[in-house]
């Protein structure tokens, strides 16, 4: 996603919500690692100033809550971070709103994900201040399935990639949260991955 949708030079800033999940972890390391820059977007809940701080070691310029944003205008936050370019939204509703306030003109926002099973709704204002000049340049919303990635024309482009990410995280350059469980603890690990004891780590069922 960081590679595919628009050419991101050293310098640049992508902006993103769900900064807390496994994807959003990874780019804010790989954009760190390329010179990107991250916005990052998370939801209000307990344990965000840790979850900030946690984003913040791991390479993330900027890290809001969402109640944060609740501003006229976002980018006065930013102190010297260009607008971005690209913005990715695992999240939809309200959140999704955010991350393409912080788009620039002809930005593009790619949706991955819907975890608030909210749809994206864009304003008009959007659409029109977020145009640029020219017509071919225009504000541009699109999706990412990985599926369809994979399952394109792309085994080597694909196996260049997995190797890579790999080599990073041997490299601990890559790195993510997340929870080891046994096997025997799954009703457990399901409760938590499905969200009813508050926000965890990823689980990982070992065997
Ligand atoms: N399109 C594709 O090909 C593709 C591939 C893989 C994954 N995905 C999608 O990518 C997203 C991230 O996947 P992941 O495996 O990295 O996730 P993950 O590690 O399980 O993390 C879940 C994330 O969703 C947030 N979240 C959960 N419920 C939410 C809600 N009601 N409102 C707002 N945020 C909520 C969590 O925030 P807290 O930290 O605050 O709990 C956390 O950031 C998911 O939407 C997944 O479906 C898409």
């Amino acid at each position: 996603m960081l590679e595919d949708v628009i050419a991101l030079n050293s310098g640049d800033s992508v902006v993103q919500n769900g900064a807390t999940s496994i994807v959003g972890q990874c780019v804010v390391q790989l954009a760190h690692l390329r010179g990107i820059r991250t916005i990052n977007i998370i939801r209000d809940r307990a344990g965000s100033d840790d979850a900030k701080e946690m984003l913040k070691k791991l390479g993330a310029d900027e890290v809001f809550t969402e109640s944060q944003l609740n501003v006229k205008n976002v980018k006065s936050l930013l102190t010297d971070l260009p607008e971005s370019a690209l913005g990715f939204n695992c999240v939809g509703g309200n959140s999704a709103s955010l991350v393409l306030k912080f788009l620039r003109q002809g930005g593009t926002m790619v949706t991955y994900g819907g975890m608030a099973k909210k749809p994206v709704t864009v304003s008009t204002s959007a659409f029109i201040f977020k145009a640029s000049q020219s017509l071919c340049c225009e504000l541009s919303l699109r999706g990412f399935f990985l599926h369809n990635w994979l399952g394109s024309d792309k085994a080597t482009e694909c196996n260049r990639m997995i190797n890579y990410l790999l080599s990073l995280a041997k490299e601990e350059k890559l790195r993510y949260q997340m929870e080891l469980v046994p096997f025997n603890n799954f009703n457990l690990a399901l409760d938590k991955a499905l969200g009813k004891l508050g926000s965890q780590p990823k689980q990982v069922i070992t065997f």
